[in-house]
């Protein structure tokens, strides 16, 4: 009984091995990881899109069915493909991407789409990361997007990513959060649902912007950290002494540590 379990056990062991040889051997262009890194907090519904279609062939999804290409998918693990199994109801192929109704820790790491016939075949992969809320809050910094801004210059927040959960034609419903609290907004700012511009960004804007979408009766969330810094002069006013430099400067800022004014920042410590 053992004796017949460890010959199954070799026979499967031997077939991965030939499988993962063919697989080795029969030259499949292997564009290795693309660029974007998906980013999800864990619960969210995430769509993982095969990037061949978008970065590297010409043909669209419904191009590539009608000539018999197959789109296979494998999540990367420990060196070795395993082929995803669609079954259930947290995990579905649509068309050229895989959706994830609600995001799992256990779905970390990289996905494998392959485009194949029996005389072609191209392969890219895409990392994803889901993350649970930091405690206490609405966002997990790793997963943060980051903004910079100069003080007093305009600047447009635009939430990240979610062009994929849009509804054509459906004004999307969005919150947007500060610090995790709902965000008051000051009359100034131009606020346009999935986008907002500060016409002059003070230090108090800086901070993590939240934007919530409600998707169906889900929600996708991300995370900005707007960083705000002191101003550059682009051309140094040489005739300025540091004195005027400090006065303009005190009469635009209240607050020192947003100082940056190249031009009386070396004398800067004498005053
Ligand atoms: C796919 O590409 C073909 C040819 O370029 C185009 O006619 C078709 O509308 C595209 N389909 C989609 C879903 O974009
Ligand atoms: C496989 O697909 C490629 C690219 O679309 C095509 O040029 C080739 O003719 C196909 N081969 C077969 C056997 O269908
Ligand atoms: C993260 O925080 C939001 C807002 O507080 C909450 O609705 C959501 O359930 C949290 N997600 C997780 C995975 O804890
Ligand atoms: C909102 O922003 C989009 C994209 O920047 C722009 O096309 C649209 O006109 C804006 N709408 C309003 C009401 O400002
Ligand atoms: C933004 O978030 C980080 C980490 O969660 C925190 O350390 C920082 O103080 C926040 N920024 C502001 C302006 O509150
Ligand atoms: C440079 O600073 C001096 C003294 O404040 C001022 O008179 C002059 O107009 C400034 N020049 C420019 C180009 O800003």
């Amino acid at each position: 009984m053992i004796f017949k379990f460890i010959l199954l056990t070799f026979n499967f062991l031997w077939l991965m091995v030939v499988f993962h040889l063919c697989f080795a051997v029969d030259g499949c262009i292997d564009w290795s990881v693309d660029l974007k890194k998906y980013r999800a907090l864990a619960g969210e519904p995430v769509r993982v899109k095969c990037a061949l279609f978008y970065s590297y062939i010409r043909t669209n999804y419904t191009m590539a069915q009608s000539t018999k290409l197959r789109l296979i998918w494998y999540k990367n693990r420990e060196d070795s493909e395993e082929p995803i199994i669609f079954s259930g109801h947290r995990l579905s192929k649509e068309d050229d991407s895989i959706w994830f109704r609600s995001a799992e820790m256990q779905d970390n790491g990289f996905y494998t789409c392959v485009l194949r016939n029996s005389t072609y075949c191209m392969k890219v992969s895409m990392s994803l990361t889901v993350e649970d809320n930091d405690s206490g809050l609405c966002y997990n910094s790793k997963i943060r997007y980051l903004e910079k801004s100069e003080i007093t210059k305009k600047k447009e927040i635009t939430c990240p990513d979610i062009e994929d959960y849009l509804a054509p034609y459906k004004q999307p419903v969005m919150t947007w959060y500060k610090e995790c609290k709902p965000k008051i907004w000051r009359s100034t700012i131009i606020v346009n649902v999935t986008s907002f511009i500060i016409p002059s960004v003070e230090e108090s804007d800086a901070g993590n912007y939240t934007c919530e979408l409600k998707y169906g009766s889900k929600f996708v969330r991300r995370t900005t950290e707007l960083k705000v810094t002191g101003r550059k002069l682009q051309s140094c006013n040489k005739t300025e002494t540091y004195r005027e430099c400090i006065s303009n400067f005190v009469k635009e800022f209240h607050d020192l540590k947003m100082f940056s004014c190249n031009c009386c920042y070396s004398t800067f410590f004498q005053f």
